[in-house]
């Protein structure tokens, strides 16, 4: 009898998991791929949709948050199921290396696809301001790491020329197989909760995640899987606003660097989101960002990096706006691990060091 066969009959367990072949065979209908596409995948997908009791009481009015902890994919951020698209369509045809600008997480997700499906990349990043655990992630998947003295926005615009003069795949979000892939997590909202939310919480840099949402929430709509459109609630930081402001900001910043972003490349998208949809950009400050990043980790155990935080912090922002009874999904777009140096910097936790290592003062020190 096989060892997992034991444990069923001993314990009395029906069933295991259903095996989760990750995002692209499990839509494979709803994607651009072929029986002849190869599948580079790392399971991405399936990230959990989880209660978070402590901001619905906060908010009242039998209102039911949600989180999409999207933070829990293969390298940490929703950015894996974008880029199993467009490393598989990458590999379809038949490119060899990719390039991207980043402020972490696209680099980390683009490095890792790369090299599991045998390719070569180039990452841009902005110098000394990509979050520790990212840069760890680009160097150990063996990217070509190349930190430029500039933001994002001059990264994006230098490999945008660089895919057009060489022969590199481009896999920012102007690469739309990146927004089908990515529009998988409205999907998975729908199949989950069995209808749209009132309203979807998103985080917004580049705006590509905002697009590819209401992407999938409008072909699930279509279909009459669901029955309603969430209005889409998008946001930034108070520093790099510039979806909410309407302009370009020359030099972004805030503490989410996730999101420094001053001149977003799908901006006519986000406002076609924000019109459709009937939704609102709102920012908010780097203070409330950290508020809401701490009250998430320390009501809910739920760690998810700065920039996540803001659709928490933008939902509670919203307070007297939100509909009585009505069911909201925040997305959390990254791993708090992604950031430690926030993490240690900005926690209210005391940190008690240098202890001799005997119980009675282990004992002082814990109160008794
Ligand atoms: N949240 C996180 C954690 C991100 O890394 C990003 C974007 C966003 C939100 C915003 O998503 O750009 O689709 O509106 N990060 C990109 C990167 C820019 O390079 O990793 P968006």
């Amino acid at each position: 009898m096989s060892i997992l066969k034991k444990i069923q009959t001993n314990f009395g367990v029906k069933k295991t998991h259903t095996h989760w072949p990750g995002l692209i065979k499990a839509y494979k209908k709803w994607l651009p791929v072929t029986d002849k596409t190869p599948i580079i995948s790392l399971q991405e997908g399936a990230t959990p949709l989880i209660p978070v009791n402590s901001v619905s009481e906060l908010i009242g009015k039998g209102v039911k948050v949600y989180v999409k902890y999207d933070g829990l994919n293969p390298t940490g951020s929703f950015k894996d199921r974008g880029m199993t698209m467009a490393i598989s369509k990458a590999k379809e045809n038949k490119c060899e290396a990719v390039i991207c600008a980043s402020t972490g997480n696209t680099s980390a997700s683009a490095a890792a696809y790369a090299k599991r499906g045998g390719m070569k990349s180039f990452v841009l990043i902005p110098d000394g301001y990509v979050a520790q655990g990212k840069l760890a992630q680009a160097l150990v998947y063996g990217a070509e790491v190349l930190a430029i003295k500039g933001n994002f926005d001059d990264a994006l615009k230098i490999v945008q020329e660089l895919s057009n003069k060489y022969p590199i795949t481009l896999v920012n979000s102007v690469n739309p197989y990146r927004i089908q892939g990515q529009k998988t997590a409205a999907f998975e909202l729908i199949d989950s909760l069995g209808e749209a939310p009132d309203w979807l919480c998103i985080p917004m840099g580049n705006a590509g995640n905002i697009t590819a949402y209401w992407l999938g929430f409008k072909e699930y709509f279509k279909k009459g899987i669901s029955k309603k459109l969430p209005r889409m609630m998008g946001f930034q930081a108070s520093g790099s606003a510039p979806l909410v402001l309407n302009k370009i900001i020359k030099n972004p910043e805030t503490i989410a660097t996730a999101i420094r972003i001053g001149n977003p490349v799908n901006k006519n998208n986000a406002i076609k989101v924000k019109e459709e949809s009937k939704g609102k950009f709102t920012s908010v400050d780097d203070k409330e960002i950290i508020d809401a990043y701490n009250l998430l980790a320390r009501e809910e155990g739920i760690f998810c990096e700065p920039a996540s935080a803001a659709s928490i912090a933008g939902l509670l922002k919203l307070k007297n706006e939100i509909p009585t009874n009505s069911k909201i999904v925040c997305v959390l777009t990254g791993n708090g691990l992604k950031d430690p140096d926030t993490a240690i910097e900005k926690n209210e936790s005391c940190l008690k060091s240098n202890l001799e290592p005997n119980i009675n003062e282990i004992s002082k020190a814990m109160g008794f």
